[in-house]
């Protein structure tokens, strides 16, 4: 599933009229309402390959996580950290166990209301920044409110509003090979929010910059989480950004560490 990584964009609730008329939204919650949580799975396993090959990935994971909450999971090479993250935000289907968004489950969702959902309500970063070359800043910022076919003026005030809030509000005509590496990670910051996403995932996302710079991206998650209120959850090999979130999970070959 991880090639669907590309077409990963974001979008959030805010406004009326840019919502979806899938299921997801007429969806009734499938527990108590519990306003705060956003992201809840219960006994998460992923296995992939069959027989002696198999690989657990995901061993029965159970977690919460709430709204505003910034989570950074660590633990070594291998020990099921991306593949977690892929499932909690419906890039990837578990092999059992159920992941709940907002209180709707996740593995129930057709392909296309996933997709749909992770459009609007979900936001990505990746640690090769994944912005378009030849596109500037702001389009690139644009681009999931593009998809979801925002006005022209309507896109453009979002996006300008999502870079100002990342401080490149001065650099919005800048294609990414003008930008640093810490700057084009702070586009696509940008960009993974200006659908008014309340779930950010973050892979490595400092895994090509320098520790300074990487310090920066860690407290524009922080703010992400804290001013926005966005449930932010990192995959991060980064101690220091780890230290940073609000939680730490550890994981040991697919399982979390207690
Ligand atoms: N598509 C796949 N097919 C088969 N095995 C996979 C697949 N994706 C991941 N795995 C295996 O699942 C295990 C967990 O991989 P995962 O990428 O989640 O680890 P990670 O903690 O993110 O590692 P890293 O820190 O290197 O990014 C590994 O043993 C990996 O080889
Ligand atoms: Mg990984």
């Amino acid at each position: 599933m991880r090639e669907q990584r590309g077409q990963a964009e974001a979008i959030p609730p805010v406004r009326a009229e840019d919502r979806p008329s899938v299921s997801y939204d007429q969806a009734q919650p499938t527990g108590p309402a519990q306003n705060d949580l956003v992201i809840s799975s219960r006994d998460l396993y992923r296995v992939f390959g069959e027989g002696d090959t198999a690989v657990s990935a995901v061993n029965g994971i159970s977690m919460d996580v709430g709204q505003g909450e910034f989570v950074a999971v660590v633990g070594r090479s291998g020990s099921g950290k991306t593949t977690l993250l892929n499932l909690l935000s419906g890039l990837d289907r578990p092999t059992s166990g159920e992941v709940t968004f907002q209180g709707r489950d996740l593995t129930g969702l057709s392909e296309r209301d996933l997709v749909e959902l992770r459009r609007r309500h979900i936001g990505f970063v990746f640690q090769s920044f994944g912005l378009m070359p030849l596109l500037s800043a702001l389009e690139n910022v644009e681009l999931p409110l593009h998809i979801m076919g925002t006005s022209w003026r309507e896109r453009r005030r979002r996006a300008q509003e999502a870079l100002q809030m990342v401080g490149l509000g001065a650099r919005s005509r800048h294609r990414p090979y003008e930008l640093s590496g810490g700057e084009q990670q702070r586009v696509s910051i940008a960009r993974a929010l200006v659908t008014g996403a309340n779930a950010v995932f973050a892979d490595e996302p400092t895994g090509e910059l320098d520790t300074t710079t990487a310090a920066s991206i860690g407290a524009i998650l922080q703010e992400v989480a804290r001013e926005r209120k966005a449930t932010v959850i990192t995959a991060t090999h980064d101690l220091a950004l780890a230290a940073m979130s609000d939680r730490i999970v550890r994981m040991v070959d697919g399982s979390i560490e207690e």
